[in-house]
């Protein structure tokens, strides 16, 4: 690590505020027993059995766990069905009055759903799916903006034992079609439109677009969102209807009965590389890790909560934490169709306000923003039913987590920073709400049963300091690999430390033991809790005529955590202006997607290389961060960075 980054852990570490549970809280709380540590990590195979049994089996497993590292097995033997968890069992125990999902439109529309709706209305599409052929084990590839239907759809694929894969409807044309691609989905699922801060996106014509060059795709079906708005993209002779295909379909479809180990999901995520990675989650663990998260962390008591994650199912959070955890637990959710400050900056504090909302889970990057747009706009609701506060997606800095705590949790709300990815399948580093004194900034601890740790360069356990966070057992919701590509799973996560697993978090560990994620140590930024790829947006780049050569970076952004930052050589011919520099960002957004556009594309002669022609990313991070320059003697051309330097700090000024 270098000088400035330790000197920013150092600072981190200085942070002397802690704040026990309220003892309201741990009076009922659903765990209050610090002892659940010791018990866990005494038998962790015991420990998640005891919460798998807590699920409906239609077969009771032979053997907990097969750890043939790293190929883990879990709960061997026993047949399932996700849907099930999520809605059968509750109606069958006679909730099926509770609302499952209040769901609000951005431009004001709203519905309510029951648990008995949401399995009528699972079943109809999953009879739908059937009518077109799929069959257990197809690909069915979701591209669907935040409303009912598609949860419905990911538990209908459930329900039929169909691969389901969502991709985030903010994806551009070209990464939805790469995914199909890759996958080789049979269908594809969509919507006509939806909002966006108060624009509409046209996502049949984005899904268009991708199916064109995607020979597996059978059929689109279509969901429409009505509410005024429609689809420019002309029907195509492979579209189907919702209203033709699932409205007439009856209200009733058996369970298919899925081995624990049966795949549930493909979702995609970036690495290192440019192509994203389809990573792939199974029946049983899944369910019991994303279930018994869900229960502890969130502490939920379905009978009275009301809780609302504003993650996107788009993302692993939404799969985890607004399907799967939330709806096994049987609880009431909120959930929202769009931005945060659409109509009004108070929007999200209207919603708490509206639907009593107890348990609210959000990502600091939006924490960030409403301390930006003012204290004014969540002081004008009452936000007194909210009792829980969660943060997820990226490391939160200790002055947003102290503002969320008093602007929105009143001062009298436990937080959760709870640490996980799309590969751990749920969370793995977290308070525990009843029992857990919290320090701004601090994820605290592995859940009950996660067995986690700190390797230095050579491997060697780090008790306090820095160093690489492993994972040194397996756990239920481990991802089983990447579609496709065994050799990139075992090269990815296992080959640095082996028999652990790596996710590529440096992380330090303070004399309590706590663990203070700082990051990334691979090329990979997170922007808005969103994870990219620098190899993915280079290459966006270079497709461009007018690039020769292309190097991305992150850099510290106060919004967004970090912003992405181009750094261009351009083929002679091409007049290096704000134009062009306006376009090629924009021509990121359009490959990738929004989110990837770099916030800065600088132009420059050259780039820093090694004398074997390695781009030195780090000394760019330099450069864009005002730091001293490191060590540039491995550089085959020093003086590249002087005119690197004074070019970037010359755009600045
Ligand atoms: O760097 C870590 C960061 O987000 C990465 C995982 O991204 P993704 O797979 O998209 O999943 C995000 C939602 C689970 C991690 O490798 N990250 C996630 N949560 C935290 C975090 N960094 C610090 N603190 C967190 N609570």
């Amino acid at each position: 690590m270098t000088q400035t980054e330790s000197k920013t852990i150092d600072t981190l570490l200085e942070e002397t505020r802690s704040f026990k549970p309220p003892e309201d809280f741990v009076a009922q709380a659903n765990v209050k027993d610090p002892d659940v540590y010791q018990q866990a990590a005494a038998d962790p195979e015991a420990w998640w059995a005891s919460w798998a049994k807590k699920l409906q089996w239609d077969k009771p497993w032979e053997t907990v766990l097969q750890w043939d590292a790293p190929y883990a097995k879990w709960f061997v033997g026993g047949k399932l069905n996700a849907s099930v968890q999520c809605l059968d069992r509750h109606v069958a125990a006679g909730h099926g009055d509770r609302v499952a999902y209040y769901w609000e439109g951005e431009s004001g529309d709203t519905r309510v759903l029951s648990y008995a709706e949401m399995l009528a209305e699972v079943s109809r599409v999953a009879n739908g799916l059937k009518s077109l052929g799929v069959e257990k084990g197809d690909r069915v590839t979701v591209y669907m903006p935040m409303v009912p239907e598609l949860a419905m759809t990911v538990l209908a694929c459930a329900r039929i034992g169909a691969v389901f894969s969502v991709v985030f409807a903010g994806f551009s044309a070209a990464s939805l079609r790469d995914r199909i691609q890759d996958q080789e989905a049979k269908l594809l699922i969509t919507a006509d439109c939806c909002w966006r801060r108060g624009k509409v996106l046209d996502l049949k014509k984005v899904s268009d677009e991708a199916v064109a060059e995607c020979p597996s795709v059978e059929k689109v079906l279509v969901w429409h969102r009505g509410d005024g708005i429609e689809s420019q993209s002309p029907a195509q002779e492979r579209d189907v209807t919702w209203e033709d295909v699932v409205l007439p379909q009856s209200p009733e479809c058996p369970p298919v009965s899925m081995d624990a180990e049966d795949l549930l999901f493909i979702l995609y995520t970036s690495g290192t590389t440019g192509k994203p990675k389809g990573i792939m989650h199974t029946t049983g663990g899944y369910m019991t890790g994303v279930y018994s998260t869900s229960n502890l962390v969130f502490d939920l008591k379905p009978k009275t909560d009301v809780y609302w994650c504003t993650a996107d199912i788009g993302w692993i959070t939404g799969h985890s934490y607004i399907v799967f955890g939330p709806m096994a637990n049987g609880v009431t959710q909120v959930m929202y169709e769009g931005a945060p400050n659409h109509p009004g900056p108070d929007r999200f504090w209207e919603l708490v306000a509206k639907y009593k909302v107890s348990v609210f889970y959000t990502a600091p990057t939006a924490i960030r923003a409403f301390m930006k747009w003012g204290d004014e706009h969540p002081a004008k609701h009452d936000l007194s039913s909210l009792r829980l506060l969660g943060t997820v997606g990226e490391p939160i800095n200790p002055e947003a987590w102290v503002w969320y705590l008093h602007h929105i949790g009143g001062n009298r709300c436990p937080i959760v920073d709870t640490w996980w990815q799309t590969e751990t399948g749920n969370i793995m580093i977290t308070p525990l709400p009843g029992i857990t004194e919290t320090v701004p900034g601090s994820a605290t601890k592995a859940f009950p049963g996660v067995e986690a740790t700190l390797l230095s360069e050579e491997g060697k356990e780090v008790g306090v300091g820095g160093g690489y966070l492993v994972i040194t057992k397996p756990w239920p919701g481990m991802l089983r690999g990447i579609w496709g590509d065994p050799k990139r799973f075992e090269e990815t996560y296992w080959s640095r430390f082996p028999g652990c697993y790596f996710p590529g978090d440096g992380t330090k560990r303070d004399d309590k033991g706590f663990f203070w994620v700082l990051g990334r140590v691979d090329d990979v930024m997170n922007v808005s809790g969103h994870r990219l790829s620098t190899m993915e947006i280079e290459s966006a780049l270079v497709d461009h005529e007018a690039v020769a050569e292309a190097a991305v970076i992150g850099v510290p952004h106060e919004l967004k955590g970090q912003a992405p930052v181009g750094f261009v050589i351009l083929r002679s011919g091409f007049e290096a202006d704000d134009a062009l520099a306006d376009t090629l960002r924009k021509h990121v957004g359009t490959l990738i997607g929004g989110l990837a556009r770099p916030e800065r594309v600088l132009f420059t002669p050259e780039l820093p290389k090694t004398r074997s022609g390695k781009i030195m990313r780090r000394l760019l991070r330099d450069v864009a961060e005002g730091k001293v320059l490191g060590d540039t003697t491995t550089l085959a051309d020093p003086g590249v960075l002087e005119s690197l330097k004074q070019g970037y700090e010359s755009k600045e000024s």
